[in-house]
């Protein structure tokens, strides 16, 4: 049985984004491994293809045209935001751009949705794999017809666990080296896959146990976040506290791990 909603509105904004994250997905299968055209945004490892943008202008063109009155915020500012509309789409329409600039097959579509500031929608659509993650409040995290829950793991010896690096990891000293250090001498795995979305997503598969990082922005984190919460699984600050929607510092687990995480991860400045 696949995810459903007896909430008619959260029902109608489900249909619209898996709809838009399918046909968005479907332009990045089509221009995978394709020669692109390929600029730089806040730093020289910072990317954006033209894909972004046309994946962007779908999805935004699609909401607009669907539901005028709902706010926007969109990564290569294609929207328009408003924190008083009653509904607010969170999207990030290629995630994982450096992979898909180089052909790595990693990356996805994210697209959350907030009612009156509370997540309640979201949909991850891998579109090589056709892997749709999706999560309503309260009906849990799905994937295909399969209900989601993350893992049962308490050792962090035997944990696998993801990370990432942000775009200014050249420059600044906040780098999460120091947390990489203590997470590869701890936990049994390591993976840096490229794609924020898809490491909470697969932390609310059972993929992974645990998954961290600093320098996110909302739209990597939007409809990760729902996903986790509905598998199971915890997410925090690097201090234990409420789970930062702008993502400045994301701890993801499958809840039993959360401490002793949080005890590998360095609290960056605050
Ligand atoms: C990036 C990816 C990556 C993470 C970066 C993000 P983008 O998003 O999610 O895994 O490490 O911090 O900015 O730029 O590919 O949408
Ligand atoms: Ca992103
Ligand atoms: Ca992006």
């Amino acid at each position: 049985m696949p995810l459903t909603t007896t909430d008619p509105e959260l029902a109608t904004i489900l249909a619209l984004a898996r709809a838009l994250a399918e046909d968005a997905g479907s332009i990045q299968r089509d221009r995978y491994e394709t020669k692109l055209s390929i600029e730089t945004k806040s730093a020289a490892i910072d990317l954006v293809t033209e894909v972004d943008r046309a994946c962007e202008e779908l999805i935004v063109k699609g909401i607009q045209a669907a539901r005028p009155e709902d706010a926007i915020l969109a990564e290569e500012g294609y929207g328009d935001d408003d924190d008083r509309a009653r509904f607010r789409w969170i999207i990030d329409p290629l995630d994982g751009t450096t992979n898909f600039a180089h052909g790595f097959p990693r990356f996805c579509v994210s697209i959350g949705v907030e009612r009156e500031g509370e997540r309640v929608v979201a949909v991850v659509y891998d579109p090589l794999l056709e892997e749709r993650f999706e999560a309503v409040r309260g009906e849990g995290a799905w994937l295909r017809d399969r209900r989601l829950t993350v893992t049962s793991e308490t050792d962090f010896g035997r944990a696998l666990v993801a990370t990432g690096f942000a775009y200014d990891v050249h420059r600044s000293e906040d780098d999460n080296l120091a947390s990489f250090h203590n997470v590869v001498k701890s936990a049994r795995g390591i993976r840096r896959d490229g794609s924020a979305a898809l490491d909470l997503c697969y932390v609310a598969a059972a993929r992974l146990d645990a998954y961290w990082e600093l320098k996110l922005h909302p739209w990597d984190v939007a409809a990760g976040f729902l996903i986790v919460e509905e598998a199971g699984g915890r997410i925090t600050d690097f201090r234990g506290g409420p789970a930062d929607r702008e993502g400045r510092e994301v701890a993801s687990s499958n809840g039993p791990l959360h401490a002793a995480l949080l005890a590998q991860l360095e609290p960056g400045a605050p």
